[in-house]
């Protein structure tokens, strides 16, 4: 795995970006894998800059998000979906039919899991996965387990989780328990990987990075992938 500091947000979002843009340049109809929260979302500002200068062209990409709760509707303000149509898809030529996250209505969670397995099947897997870190080592929404998650999964969110999701959401019961999530699988067989963090992660990039591989830190099985870059911000 390869560290990069940062000195700032705006460093991340201008490398990480770009690393973003290398790929899409290098292969038009890429199949991007990307993440919400806060992390990426300097990315996301590189790369609609990149689209308003003219120098990156969406126009064949295709996406597949991680992750999204159950029981929110793609309209809700705090969806994953929405999110992405806010902070990415909105403001570039990328068509929407071509973006894919998990729908978090549906009727048979279990059932929406093989057909998010058949979408990434079909894009032919993700050619670079964008990924931020959980406090406590998740990606994606894959927790701390007793195993690593192969393919999509509907899981139940850590408590760390909920806790840490509550600051998008009114009150306390709104926070979603529940999400759709790609698999550890999944990611690990994306070609190229790009985790970004920030400075309140630096000790549990610290453990996934050297400590040992354990689905108990998800994140550490990415030191079994061979082209891994991790961002994190200095403090
Ligand atoms: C989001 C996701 C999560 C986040 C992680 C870090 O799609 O899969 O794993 O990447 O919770 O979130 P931030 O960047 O808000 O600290």
């Amino acid at each position: 795995m390869k560290l990069i500091i940062v000195r700032n947000k705006e460093e991340l979002g201008a490398r990480a970006g770009g690393m973003i843009a290398e790929a899409i340049n290098a292969k038009p109809d890429i199949a991007l894998g990307l993440a919400t929260g806060s992390t990426p979302i300097p990315v996301y500002r590189e790369l609609i800059r990149l689209y308003e200068k003219g120098e990156l062209d969406f126009s064949r990409v295709r996406t597949v998000n991680l992750d999204e709760y159950i029981g929110l509707p793609a309209n809700h303000p705090q969806s994953y979906r929405c999110f992405m149509d806010k902070n990415l898809f909105d403001h570039i030529n990328i068509d929407k039919s071509n973006t894919y996250v998990p729908d978090g209505m549906a009727q048979n969670p279990v059932a929406e899991c093989a057909r998010y397995d058949a979408v990434i099947d079909r894009l032919g897997g993700v050619g670079l996965q964008l990924l931020g870190i959980g406090p406590n080592g998740h990606i994606g929404f894959n927790e701390p387990a007793d195993a690593f998650s192969e393919r999509t999964l509907a899981v139940r969110l850590a408590e760390a989780t909920i806790t840490a999701n509550a600051r998008f959401f009114d009150k306390p019961a709104d926070v979603p328990e529940r999400a759709i999530s790609m698999g550890v699988g999944d990611i690990m067989n994306a070609k190229k990987i790009v985790l970004v963090a920030g400075p309140e992660k630096r000790e549990i990039v610290d453990m996934a990075m050297n400590g040992a591989v354990t689905p108990n830190i998800p994140a550490s099985v990415l030191q079994n992938h061979r082209d891994v870059t991790v961002f994190i911000i200095r403090e």
